[in-house]
């Protein structure tokens, strides 16, 4: 295998594919009720873009692919690309992270294709609230489609949700009662300086440590290594069947060991999450570049990959003006 690894020392096997930069629903924390300015149809990759570029990172080290939006069920002919996808020689791992309002219609027909897992997105467990919270959205649908995916054996089912104060944080423990009834994995995600930038308050952030004394107060939390290392910590309660996970970006983040590239659907390589450079595929491969030369352009991209995010270097967190619609989730 071609070693693609960063300035430093950071073996780079994870690629997380954005393919739509529009969602169906409209998350308060994540844009404003308009939306976000989208990029023109014809600006988005096409989806032999995007198994182009693909084919390319695995052939330079990439073994793990997870496909993003903006919302990537509501991209036409999304089963075809996972089915390509899933066909590359050194594909090991194809995913998926989803608001879950389409899995119930496409589960069956992701799993046939060779997905392997979905991570479903879900800030709230009551109708009303998670109605309110994506602005329109029917939590009937998650359920359903949430089952769907179990029943096709899109597992590990992997819950994230973002908790932010005075919004779902009064739900943080019935989340976690969740994970002792289903076999899912909980993920508390710490709500991150992005997105809509009137929703953004700092008072609003909940930190990990929070979280975790919280759920204390109910019963002890037993550490749990799973087999496939990534940035989440992993805790169960005694005899759950299920898992809790937390997702530390910002009291503690992963950045010594984060091993992934993330492409835009608008074909561009960010090297990192909060990343002020992206280098641009698009253009070159709608010239003719050869696949060297793409290459080249991704090497580079893991080249200038920075060592850390910096968004809680001051005193207070800095925010960044995108949506996660916009760079990819
Ligand atoms: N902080 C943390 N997570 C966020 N997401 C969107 N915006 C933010 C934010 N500001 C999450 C969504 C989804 C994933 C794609 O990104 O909740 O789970
Ligand atoms: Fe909500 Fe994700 Fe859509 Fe943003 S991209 S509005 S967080 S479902």
């Amino acid at each position: 295998m071609s070693r693609f690894i960063d300035s430093y020392n950071r073996q780079i096997n994870y690629m997380r594919i954005s393919i739509t930069d529009r969602c169906n629903l409209r998350c308060v924390y994540c844009m404003p009720s308009d939306g976000v300015k989208t990029v023109n149809n014809k600006e988005i990759l096409t989806l032999e873009e995007i198994i182009r570029i693909a084919k390319i990172a695995t052939d330079l080290g990439v073994r793990k692919i997870r496909i993003t939006g903006g919302e990537p069920l509501i991209r036409k002919n999304i089963v075809y690309l996972i089915s390509s996808l899933s066909k590359l020689p050194y594909v090991e791992d194809l995913s998926l992270t989803t608001n879950g309002l389409l899995l119930k219609q496409y589960a069956h027909s992701l799993a046939l294709a060779g997905l392997k897992r979905v991570n479903i997105s879900l800030d709230s467990l009551d109708a009303e609230k998670y109605k309110s919270i994506t602005r329109g959205g029917d939590i009937k649908e998650v359920i359903e489609g949430i089952k769907e995916a179990e029943r096709w054996g899109l597992t590990p089912i992997k819950i994230n949700v973002v908790p932010v104060r005075g919004f779902n944080d009064s739900e943080i423990e019935n989340f976690a009662y969740l994970s002792i009834l289903a076999p899912y994995q909980i993920r508390f995600i710490e709500f991150m300086p992005i997105g809509d930038k009137e929703f953004w308050n700092e008072k609003r952030y909940i930190t990990t440590n929070e979280i975790k004394e919280r759920l204390l107060s109910i019963a002890p939390l037993i550490p749990v290594t799973t087999e496939k290392s990534g940035p989440a910590n992993y805790f169960k309660f005694k005899d759950a069947k299920g898992l809790i996970g937390f997702i530390s970006p910002i009291s503690n983040h992963f950045c010594f060991s984060c091993n992934r590239l993330r492409l835009t659907a608008d074909g561009k390589i960010r090297p990192c999450l909060f990343s002020k450079t992206e280098i641009d595929l698009k253009s070159p491969l709608r010239h003719g570049a050869s696949d060297e030369e793409i290459k080249r352009l991704l090497r580079l991209s893991v080249e200038i990959k920075p060592l850390r995010h910096e968004i809680n270097e001051e005193d207070s967190l800095c925010y960044l003006n995108k949506s996660i619609s916009q760079i990819g989730g």
